[in-house]
């Protein structure tokens, strides 16, 4: 196939970097002039840029792919374009952040005009993009076959493992690239709260804190986001400042999160630490909106470090969420043509992706040992790992919640667990008050007859 990219910013850019690099010639498209003097300043062999899109099609002969790295809101009409220029059996693939829902429309519009379409996901950032990213694809298989080596020779790879999986139809690429993000919220969301908490209740500075966390690398608690969270702590910048006191504390975000939460719902999966992460991100906007509750809250008591277990925090957490989102992608099993394996699931994420680890190397590897993912699953995987009862991870919260640090992520994630595996009345008393004020129908547990309580009779 010959390559057509779309988008020379920096995912492009990277993206045409890396394919160069492993001999493909690359024919792009960007309309940013700004980033096309950047780009001509350097000297990219391999790498031609026409001045439109028609041009850009008219000059690939043959069969070809053409890559869209470009903003989720730029894609259908560039699309709209390239229908223009472009013959049957020609493949347009979409690079981006796409909803997958809008990935299974394209694709059935695209077939209207005998082009194929691939919705592929692809994490990493630039810098994966350059030197390997983890890549999820969905689209018609005969697409697929036409352009897997391409893919696969740019895809990040370890241990003999290639992180670039082909996941079925369209939209399962994006939705797996989707349930990703979501869960990179959440992990991303329980280590600022982990180090908040390392911070203002057990009172240690930006190197102590990085120490903290350096520890747990060298553990099968480890990750890429535990080792760039680690390394941002205790950074300076050059007027020797640390850059955790200088930047803005407004939390910015594309979206895929929220539709992260949106998916879960249609599909009626609960989610509730990405849903914490994705709404902290909107509560940022009033974070420190008043320091009143600091003056009531018993702030002088220092705790000890050693009364926690950081890497069974960290583990527990990871895995709470990792679990949360992964069960999304099963619920959509339910939907025609989508058949996850969830073994490819933990292939493409293994390396190149912003949740890469030695945590999920090792959920990954307990998978393999039982073939489950189910509650028993992520029972027994936590209780293997995490001894007492989950007893360090209380304490942690509990230390949290007394010196007034907010851990909505790790509480979520506490409560979803309690929820699940402890006994409580809660269900039940929900159903009663449910029947008191709705007359809405009761079962009776174990033999499933009808109850009818005195409130039932008007
Ligand atoms: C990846 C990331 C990436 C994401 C941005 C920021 O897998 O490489 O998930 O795709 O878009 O890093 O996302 P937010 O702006 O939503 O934080």
């Amino acid at each position: 196939m010959n390559i057509g990219l779309v988008g020379l910013g920096s995912m492009g850019l990277n993206l045409a970097k890396n394919l160069i690099s492993k001999g493909f010639i690359v024919n792009a498209f960007e309309k940013n002039k700004r980033i096309i003097d950047d780009i001509s300043l350097q000297n990219i062999s391999g790498l031609k840029i026409y001045n439109s899109l028609n041009q850009l099609c008219e000059n690939l002969s043959g069969p070809k792919i053409i890559m869209l790295s470009l903003p989720a809101n730029k894609i259908d009409e560039c699309i709209e374009e390239l229908i223009k220029y472009l013959n049957p059996d020609d493949i347009i693939a979409d690079l981006g952040n796409s909803l997958y829902l809008k990935s299974i429309d394209r694709h059935y519009y695209l077939s209207k005009h005998k082009i194929d379409f691939l919705g592929i996901g692809v994490s990493g950032g630039p810098r994966g993009a350059k030197f390997g990213p983890a890549i999820m694809v969905g689209g018609t298989q005969k697409a697929w076959n036409k352009v897997e080596n391409i893919f696969n020779s740019i895809a990040a790879k370890k241990d003999n493992v290639t992180a670039c999986c082909y996941f079925g139809s369209s939209g399962s690429g994006h939705l797996v690239k989707l349930i990703h993000n979501g869960i990179e919220y959440a992990l991303m969301e329980a280590l600022a709260e982990i180090t908040n908490t390392l911070m203002y209740a057990f009172k240690l500075n930006q190197d102590d804190q990085s120490k903290q966390l350096n520890k747990v690398i060298s553990t099968s608690s480890s990750s890429f986001l535990l080792e760039i969270t680690s390394k941002i702590l205790n950074a300076k910048s050059d007027d020797n400042q640390y850059f955790i006191n200088q930047v803005d504390n407004k939390i910015d975000q594309n979206g895929t999160g929220k539709w992260t939460v949106n998916t879960a719902l249609d599909f009626g999966v609960s989610i509730p630490s990405i849903y914490a992460a994705v709404s902290n991100r909107s509560s940022s906007i009033n974070f420190n909106y008043s320091t009143k509750t600091e003056q009531s809250i018993e702030n002088n008591k220092i705790f000890e470090i050693n009364e926690v277990n950081l890497e069974e925090i960290i583990f527990f957490n990871f895995v709470c969420s990792l679990y949360q989102g992964v069960s999304v992608i099963f619920a959509s099993n339910q939907l025609e043509n989508f058949n996850f394996n969830i073994k490819e699931i933990f292939k493409a994420w293994s390396s190149g992706c912003i949740l890469q680890g030695e945590y999920l190397d090792q959920v990954s590897k307990e998978y393999d040992l039982t073939g489950n993912f189910n509650l028993e699953f992520l029972y027994n995987l936590i209780n293997k790992k995490i001894h007492n009862n989950l007893l360090s991870i209380r304490n942690f919260i509990s230390i949290a919640t007394k010196t007034g640090n907010p851990i909505p992520v790790l509480s979520a994630n506490l409560s979803y667990y309690d929820s699940i595996f402890s006994n409580h009345k809660i269900g039940e008393t929900i159903q009663l008050q449910r029947s008191f004020f709705g007359l809405h129908p009761l079962k009776d547990k174990r033999t499933k007859k009808d109850i009818k309580p005195y409130w039932t009779k008007l």
